[in-house]
């Protein structure tokens, strides 16, 4: 049977009296319902870097379709001309790289969409025949028509391992509710998956999730910076006998409930599964150990009902434990700094996650990871930098490797390193006391990049 469409009753858009009318009365209220946009599927105020978007709504959160698939809506005064505002849609889209958008003021509603570098007008209606209007505009823009010529159009460049048939299938009938597992991972160092991994799980503790992480970089870098080691010597050395090497190693013991510990690193405590120097050591030992490859993924399932999602930190490196985490993994992201060294580095991260998949295919049809995209990382705020060599960066990564980019970027600034390297006095000691850069500063541009990173990840999984 098919189901019963109910299209929202329009007061007249053109009553609106201010930009704040706008927003609630037409297009929260009207306008996204009618489109078929449930509130789940788009965000209000979302920044990204040095954009502030008044809505984006997104119709799916399939990777390989992501930017056909969203719509920038930008409110604007009735008394304001919408021709004076293209221009910076124009760069929203563009920058952001997403597919439409739509301008408003009440009295007039225009549909716009990149092709190439160019913003084309799609359609303009008054706000008064916006209902007369609905069909045209749901052809344009409604969220099933967005679905259905984002599958007959073929993907630029489709990457094998993102999603096959069988998990698509899934994903139409997934339990939302379902704990999910996000591996952040490069196989270069340095490109700020230790501080995405961390950050993210503060945004998201923050956004209401119960969060588990889980160190699997024998650096240790997370434990540390989650405040977990406290002195670095022997004597005081509590990590040693209960870490993330004896979960793997131990079929009956070490269960995750047992190793878990709760870390202050943010005002919402987050579980965390530290690990330890020794773990490069213990690597021959685990390879031996067939079921240690997947035990992780096991143990796991005994704590479903305890977290929503669980964030596995990985090592820079092609070794047992990164391939665990991706063993283990729902979905995958990529922090990256977008220059040539780390771009190489895809072609490797694309080759072993294939090889993977197959290991995934073999324990019984688990289907391919999925990856969420290239999280540009540490990247410069040099205006030249922003404005013309970012842009060209991450066409080549799009272009050239295949890879999709995330909306969201983490840039380069002070504020990440300082809250993380935080101590505090005691007595004539100072004592590690990191923090999530959300805590530190509330309000800095990088508390609101990790905040538009967490809604952008909760808006893909
Ligand atoms: N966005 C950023 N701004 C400032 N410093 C950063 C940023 N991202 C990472 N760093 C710093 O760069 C170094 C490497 O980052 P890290 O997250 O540990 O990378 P990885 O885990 O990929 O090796 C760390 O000292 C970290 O504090
Ligand atoms: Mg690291």
């Amino acid at each position: 049977m098919a189901a019963l469409k109910i299209t929202p009753r329009l007061h007249n858009p053109e009553r609106c009296r201010n930009e704040s009318e706008v927003e609630s009365k037409f297009i929260v209220c009207y306008l996204l319902p009618a489109l078929g946009y449930p509130p789940e599927s788009w965000h209000q105020e979302v920044t990204f870097g040095r954009f502030r978007l008044d809505f984006l709504a997104v119709a799916d959160p399939k990777p390989r379709f992501r930017s056909q698939l969203q719509i920038v809506i930008e409110a604007k005064h009735p008394n304001q001309n919408l021709k004076r505002h293209r221009y910076q849609l124009r760069e929203y889209l563009k920058e952001l790289n997403i597919r439409y958008g739509v301008l408003t003021n009440g009295k007039a509603l225009q549909v716009y969409e990149m092709q190439g570098l160019e913003m084309k007008l799609l359609l303009q209606i008054p706000g008064k025949k916006v209902a007369s209007h609905i069909g045209e505009l749901r052809e344009a823009i409604g969220r099933n028509s967005l679905i259905k010529k984002a599958l007959i159009r073929k993907p630029v460049k489709p990457l094998s391992f993102v999603q096959s048939t069988e998990s698509k299938k899934r994903n139409t009938t997934q339990d939302l509710s379902k704990m999910k597992t996000i591996a952040i991972y490069h196989n270069k160092g340095g490109v700020g998956k230790t501080t995405t991994t961390i950050n993210l799980a503060a945004a998201l503790s923050k956004q209401g999730k119960r969060i588990l992480l889980i160190d699997l970089d024998s650096q240790a870098n997370t434990t540390f910076a989650m405040g977990l080691v406290k002195f670095q010597d022997e004597l005081h050395d509590t990590i040693i006998d209960s870490y993330v090497y004896h979960v793997l190693r131990d079929k009956n013991k070490a269960k995750i409930s047992e190793i878990v510990r709760t870390s202050d690193f943010c005002k919402e405590p987050i579980d965390v599964i530290p690990s330890h120097i020794d773990l490069m050591q213990q690597e021959d030992e685990l390879k031996q150990l067939a079921p240690a490859l997947t035990r992780l993924f096991y143990k796991l399932k005994e704590v479903e009902d305890s977290y929503d999602i669980v964030l596995i930190d990985t090592p820079p490196s092609l070794n047992l434990y990164a391939k665990i985490a991706i063993v283990t993994a729902d979905y995958m992201l990529i922090p990256s700094d977008l220059k040539p060294f780390a771009n190489e580095g895809l072609r490797n991260v694309r080759r072993f996650v294939s090889e993977i998949d197959e290991f995934r295919e073999a324990m019984g049809g688990r289907p391919p990871i999925q990856l969420l995209g290239v999280l540009a990382s540490k990247i410069s705020t040099a205006y030249k930098f922003v404005e013309h060599t970012l842009p060209k960066m991450k066409e080549v990564v799009e272009a050239q490797y295949g890879f999709p980019l995330l909306n969201s970027h983490i840039f380069e600034r002070r504020d990440i390193s300082a809250a993380v390297e935080r101590t505090i006095e005691v007595g004539d000691i100072d004592i590690p006391d990191p923090i999530s850069v959300i805590d530190y500063k509330p309000r800095s541009p990088s508390a609101e990049e990790f905040k538009a990173l967490g809604l952008e990840i909760l808006s893909l999984i």
